[in-house]
């Protein structure tokens, strides 16, 4: 994430090919981390899917909602990489960073505090 705030701040073409590279590998990445996560560390919701389901238990809807979590996180990194990818919009990139790191730290805190206190 450092490295998409760094080239997205200064917008010269050079820094685009530096975005590029940067939005791309976040991307890869992201996807990487949030799949092993889903397949090690998240209880799986009742339903199998992210809507709720008569009967869930607490922590069947923690699963579900880190779950939707990661999807909408990585909605927003595949956003960016579209944006710079198929615009060259390193501004479009700079303007979404704030809200994904507000949501990836509100995120990973959530894991930390909920996932770990292992009673949900
Ligand atoms: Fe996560």
């Amino acid at each position: 994430m450092g490295r998409v705030l760094a080239s997205a701040s200064v917008s010269t073409s050079g820094d685009a090919v530096a975005a590029r590279a940067a939005v791309a590998e976040l991307d890869d990445a992201l996807r990487r981390h949030t799949a092993d996560e889903e397949e090690t560390l998240i209880p799986a919701p009742a339903s199998g899917r992210l809507v709720p389901s008569a009967g869930e238990t607490d922590r069947e809807r923690l699963g579900r909602e880190l779950r939707l979590e990661h999807v909408q996180i990585r909605e927003i990194v595949g956003m960016m990489r579209r944006l710079v990818e198929e615009k060259d919009d390193v501004a479009g990139v700079r303007g979404l960073f704030g809200g994904l790191a507000r949501r990836w730290d509100a995120h990973v805190e959530r894991e930390v505090r909920e996932l770990a206190r292992g009673d949900a």
